[in-house]
């Protein structure tokens, strides 16, 4: 009795020993696992090409792809949006997404503003709203000219 008392105490002090250990090599696995899930999308530069080419004061609309991280998902994505050298060193680049639905805005140079199709929306070359129903701007995305080529930040 007193022998069989001493066994099963030594295999509960050993399956209580693995079990630390076991958890002690599986947390930082575990947590290594599942971590990009919990990391946002990496912002990035993107290359819109030759400043001197997209110069211009109209509004140049240009479409592009980049490959964008987000957890354990890898994707291309396209994209379009108005560019225009305002002038100064100063650059303007609008996405073409409404921020109403999502609809894809055009540049009317006769009425010098972005319309959206859908729903009417208007809005004026600093990409505010000026007409209709969306609760805010167009996005207006970051710039940088480096070695004489404009990049636009993704995120
Ligand atoms: S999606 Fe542009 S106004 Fe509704």
């Amino acid at each position: 009795m007193k022998k069989k008392g001493r066994r099963s105490f030594l295999e509960i002090v050993t399956a209580f020993i693995g079990g630390i250990l076991g958890l002690a090599a599986g947390i930082p696995l575990i947590g290594f696992a599942i971590s990009p899930a919990f990391k946002k999308g990496e912002s990035k530069w993107v290359d819109l090409g030759l400043a001197d080419r997209l110069k211009n004061s109209r509004f140049k609309k240009v479409d592009y792809t980049f490959t964008a991280k987000d957890g354990w998902v890898k994707a291309t994505k396209k994209r379009s949006v108005y560019v225009t050298d305002a002038g100064n060193g100063e650059w303007r680049v609008f996405s073409r997404i409404c921020s109403h639905l999502g609809c894809l805005v055009r540049w009317d140079e006769s009425k010098e503003s972005f319309l959206c199709p859908c729903h009417g929306a208007i809005f004026d070359k600093t990409g505010a709203v000026v007409a209709g129903p969306p609760p805010e701007p167009l996005q207006k995305l970051e710039t940088k000219v480096e070695a004489g080529i404009l990049y636009v930040k993704e995120t």
